[in-house]
């Protein structure tokens, strides 16, 4: 390394949320002050207002309490993460439930199936500002006209992250050329690292 490379300059990878290091790094000291360590009730409420079973994707699942539920409701759900340690720990709560959980890059994996539903939450706050525009582009690819992605969104005035907060015009600015909103409400069950500042919300992909 010498001063002139641009690498040198790097943080190492377990300071950057970009890479998977950061992750398993926290995962394996236990600090995951996400984690709600239950199903959160919007979602809940959410699945059993649906008519039938969603195919669902949840990128950067974590601990992947909400796979397990929806699973257990029937719903074919793929849960991915691109840390190996958020992946062992999924497999330790999901115990036998049929979830097909993979250990993948959100930008890199590609569906076996069509997707009804992308579910959101803390994925997009975990991801640094530079991935905001390719997380919207490849969500918008992976879902058909008709498809929702609904979830949790960390809307507030926080630049330094993870969780980096988006503000209202930015998620309109990102979702609103492929998507319409139809629900936006505050939410009641919040963790102490969201509280105030999460929101529910779905979004129904255009035609
Ligand atoms: C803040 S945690 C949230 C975990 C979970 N969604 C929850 O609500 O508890 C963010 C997760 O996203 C994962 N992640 C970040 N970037 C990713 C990417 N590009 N592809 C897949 N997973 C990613 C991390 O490994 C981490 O488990």
């Amino acid at each position: 390394m010498n001063e002139t490379d641009p690498s040198s300059r790097e943080k190492p990878a377990d300071q950057r949320p970009e890479h998977p290091d950061f992750w398993c790094k926290r995962f394996g000291q236990g600090t995951t002050p996400w984690d709600a360590g239950r199903v959160p009730q919007d979602l809940a409420d959410f699945a059993a207002s649906q008519p039938a079973p969603m195919t669902t994707l949840i990128p950067g699942c974590g601990s992947a309490w909400e796979a397990g539920f929806l699973a257990s409701r029937r719903w074919p759900v793929t849960a991915i993460d691109f840390s190996p340690v958020a992946i062992d720990t999924a497999r330790s709560v999901l115990g036998d439930s049929p979830v097909d959980l993979v250990c993948t890059d959100f930008f890199q994996w590609q569906p076996p199936a069509p997707l009804d539903l992308i579910y959101e939450r803390a994925f997009l706050c975990a991801l640094p500002r530079k991935l905001w525009d390719d997380w919207a582009r490849r969500i918008a690819e992976l879902l058909p006209a008709g498809g929702l992605l609904a979830g949790y969104f960390f809307v507030c005035d926080q630049p330094k992250g993870p969780p980096f907060g988006i503000l209202p015009e930015q998620l309109d600015a990102l979702l609103q050329p492929a998507f319409e909103r139809i629900e936006d409400r505050p939410v009641a069950d919040s963790i102490p690292v969201f509280a105030g500042r999460e929101r529910w919300q779905v979004w129904k992909r255009k035609g």
